[in-house]
């Protein structure tokens, strides 16, 4: 008999994480379809990636173009959609310069690199990063050490020194973890893989001004929350700030791996030989974010993120769920028992895609172009899968 995908993933693929039971072959908007043609709704998104949805025209498009064009030349050269990327980018938030890699751990080693060189140059090498409790930068060992959950960092001791955690939310416990060492503060303006827990009103302009006062950088990882997802292009904007160093992945390009680290002119100490990646900022990855950000930009998506966000929450309070939370389309809710895992196959038997952070949380990160006519559809299916 011939094997399964599952099979065949037991056999050869490392097994680094659980993977649902499904096999999905083809995409198109909000839509996924498995190996025997049934339609799913996908309310998950590759994890928050695919801003568009799957198979986008324009992106589908561009990078056929480009692989037909140009894939990839190193950073020995320069190309011209990496240098155009950047200045969107950077035209999109605020005076800095971007290192373009590969994924979210790789945006965040370089702003951890950043921090350090920049302690040695003007904190006397001070090093350490205060970060949250329960907040995730990716899977490299500086990234996993981090992030404020040893269950996923443990297992790899010794960690590398200088990362401090202290609880989200609590300007006070920054203010007594600030010592000489410290060099940076890093934090995610809302914490995602933890099931979306967003910074209290005023926090991150807390953070700021301590910061300032003290002369450390803030770092913010909107590896999740930017790009539109919150309903503003970046999450730090609804709170009238502005970080040193900000790093992006996931959505940027619309599936195709792509990170960028961006650094204020105070932060920018990177010089010649200082850091790299052989493909990052390739043309092919280039050209998808390039095509990503103006597909958001000419349909208007950050607006429509911000009301479909409104509709998708106001959907599931009435699931009667407990603790419905997010911004935009970043939302979450909670049950009472154990019954996250058990809801979110459910909902995959009956075509829905949703995903159990946890035991009890359950995370909705869909597309940017959802509809409101998908949002019920999705509320339908929750509500029956409920009863
Ligand atoms: C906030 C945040 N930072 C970093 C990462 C790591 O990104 P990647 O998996 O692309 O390395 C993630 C991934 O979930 C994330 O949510």
């Amino acid at each position: 008999m011939t094997p399964t995908t599952p099979e065949l993933a037991e056999k050869y693929l490392m097994q680094t994480g659980r993977r649902l039971p499904v096999t999905f072959v083809r995409g198109e908007g909000c839509l996924l379809y498995d190996e025997e043609g049934r339609e799913y709704l996908d309310l998950v998104a590759g994890i928050a990636v695919n801003l568009l949805g799957h198979a986008h025209p324009d992106v589908a498009r561009s990078v056929t173009g480009q692989v037909k064009t140009l894939i990839h030349t190193s950073n020995l050269y320069f190309t011209q959609p990496q240098v155009q990327l950047a200045r969107r980018l950077v035209e999109l938030s605020f005076p800095s310069r971007a290192f373009l890699c590969n994924s979210g751990a790789e945006a965040n080693e370089a702003a951890i690199k950043i921090a350090r060189k920049w302690g040695t140059r003007n904190r006397d090498g001070a090093f350490e990063i205060i970060t949250s409790v329960g907040s995730f930068h990716g899977r490299t060992l500086a990234a996993v050490t981090a992030g404020g959950q040893p269950k996923y960092s443990d297992p790899f001791k010794p960690l590398p020194d200088g990362f401090v955690h202290v609880p989200f939310n609590d300007i006070e416990a920054i203010k007594a973890a600030t010592t000489g060492q410290t060099v940076a503060v890093m934090l995610e303006p809302v914490m995602g893989e933890i099931g979306i827990v967003p910074a209290a009103k005023g926090y991150l302009a807390d953070v700021r001004k301590w910061c300032d006062e003290k002369g450390l950088l803030l770092i913010l990882d909107e590896v999740q929350t930017g790009l539109g997802r919150t309903g503003r292009w970046f999450a730090h904007q609804h709170d009238g700030i502005t970080p040193d160093v900000m790093t992006l992945a996931k959505g940027l390009g619309g599936g195709i791996p792509i990170g960028a680290c961006l650094a204020s002119p105070r932060a920018d100490v990177f010089e010649p030989g200082d850091h790299g990646s052989t493909f990052g900022g390739n043309p092919l990855a280039c050209m998808a974010a390039l095509t990503v950000l103006a597909v958001v930009e000419r349909d208007g998506l950050v607006g429509h993120a911000a009301e479909m966000g409104d509709l998708l929450h106001a959907a599931l309070m009435e699931l009667g769920v407990k603790d419905v939370r997010g911004v935009g389309l970043m939302q979450a809710f909670e049950f009472e028992e154990p019954r996250a895992k058990a809801f979110q196959q459910a909902c995959l038997d009956a075509r829905l895609i949703v995903n159990a952070v946890d035991e009890n949380s359950v995370r909705l990160v869909p597309p940017l172009i959802i509809t409101e006519a998908e949002i019920e559809r999705a509320q339908d299916i929750m509500l029956k899968v409920l009863a």
